[in-house]
């Protein structure tokens, strides 16, 4: 089956580009490189021996979508083309408004156009807001604390309406706690542009000496060591479950929300510890003032993936940070 991949140069997207390849689908991609470069398919052909079909442009260009869903014969999208920076989002709300949310329901438009009736959405915890339980299953209350996450709840919900008027159509929104780790090849991995907003590629750098010190938002939590807790999972474990939830769903309609967490919290200065000894050195940090809008922990329930898509997460701390130190020592500054 022939599936396209929106942001598939990025970071999540190529590496379900891979998952998918080898699942025995065949994936197209559509990336404007706002935030990846096309160097990312020399390492797609270099992991797999395959070269893969790619679009520069923009997902709401409608007639360059309407040529790839027809040409290409699609049936499915994996959508993770988006912009992602919650401090950005504060600053450029419309910019994420309109690239988030307009543009995707322009795509919709095109996709009902050609009859393409699938498609699986990189949504997000932050659909959580400030979280009211933990652990955080699907049923709880929806809001948000910022434009970027205001982007992912109302994405979701205009894909449940559409649903609701569509018979035939299928929306699966994939809830990610906090994606690290890297393809285990050492060839694929983040590289954000700037300064990392994100506690991963920050410690990352840090390790490789680009950066002087890690920042600690915060030792005054209420977690075991003060520091803030999270649900990181390895992007591997988070492809996996993009195949595994379409797979399951793809003869289906109607939307259907999970959440992709390991359930189990991590605490910054675990992080630390782990990519300590991944990469086999002593990592600086200062503590700092709380970040605003931190919260002290978030972690998923993630029983409802397990039951209904038989899916949970396999890979451990240690290969989270072993794999990203592996990619980070292979291109410390990420692919150029
Ligand atoms: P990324 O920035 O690495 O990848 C997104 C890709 O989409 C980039 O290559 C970018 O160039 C492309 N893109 C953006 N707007 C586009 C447009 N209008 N048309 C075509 N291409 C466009 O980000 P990522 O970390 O791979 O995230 C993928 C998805 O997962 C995003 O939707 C993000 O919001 C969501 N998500 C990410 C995280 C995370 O921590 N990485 C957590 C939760 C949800
Ligand atoms: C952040 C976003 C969230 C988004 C997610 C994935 C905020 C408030 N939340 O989540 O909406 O879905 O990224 O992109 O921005 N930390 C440090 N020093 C750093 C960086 C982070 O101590 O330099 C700490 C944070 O305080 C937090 C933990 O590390 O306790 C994880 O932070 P981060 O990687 O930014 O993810 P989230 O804040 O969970």
């Amino acid at each position: 089956m022939n599936v396209l991949v929106t942001g598939g140069l990025g970071f999540i997207g190529s590496h379900t580009v891979i998952a998918l390849h080898q699942a025995g689908y065949t994936p197209v991609i559509i990336d404007n490189l706002s935030n990846s470069s096309e160097a990312v398919l020399t390492q797609l052909s270099k992991i797999t021996g395959h070269s893969f079909e790619f679009y520069r442009g923009c997902i709401g260009d409608d007639a360059l979508m309407q040529q790839i869903l027809t040409d290409h014969n699609i049936e499915g999208v994996f959508h993770f083309a988006a912009l992602k920076a919650v401090g950005e989002s504060t600053e450029q709300p419309l910019a994420y408004y309109r690239n988030n949310v307009s543009n995707t329901v322009a795509m919709l438009e095109t996709m009902a156009k050609c009859g393409v009736e699938r498609i699986v959405f990189s949504s997000s915890a932050t659909v959580y807001g400030d979280p009211q339980y933990l652990p955080l299953d699907e049923k709880h209350p929806i809001s948000s604390t910022n434009p970027y996450g205001w982007t992912k709840v109302m994405v979701e919900r205009v894909l449940q309406d559409y649903c609701a008027a569509n018979e035939k159509m299928l929306a699966i929104a994939l809830r990610y706690f906090n994606p690290v780790g890297a393809h285990p090849s050492g060839e694929l991995g983040e590289s954000p542009k700037g300064i990392p907003n994100n506690l991963m590629p920050y410690i990352a750098q840090t390790a490789v000496g680009i950066r002087e010190y890690l920042n600690i938002f915060g030792d005054d939590y209420d977690t075991h060591d003060g520091t803030g807790v999270r649900d990181y999972i390895h992007v591997q474990d988070l492809v996996s479950g993009h195949v595994a939830a379409f797979d399951v769903h793809v003869k289906d309609s109607g939307f259907h929300a999970y959440n992709l967490g390991t359930g189990q919290g991590y605490s910054v200065l675990d992080m630390v510890k782990a990519f300590s000894s991944s990469a086999q050195t002593e990592i600086a940090y200062k503590i700092c003032p709380r970040r605003d809008g931190d919260v002290a922990s978030n972690y998923a329930d993630a029983s409802k993936a397990r039951q209904i898509l038989n899916w949970h997460a396999k890979h451990d701390l240690k290969s989270m940070t072993d794999d990203t130190w592996r990619w980070q020592t292979n291109y410390p500054k990420g692919l150029e």
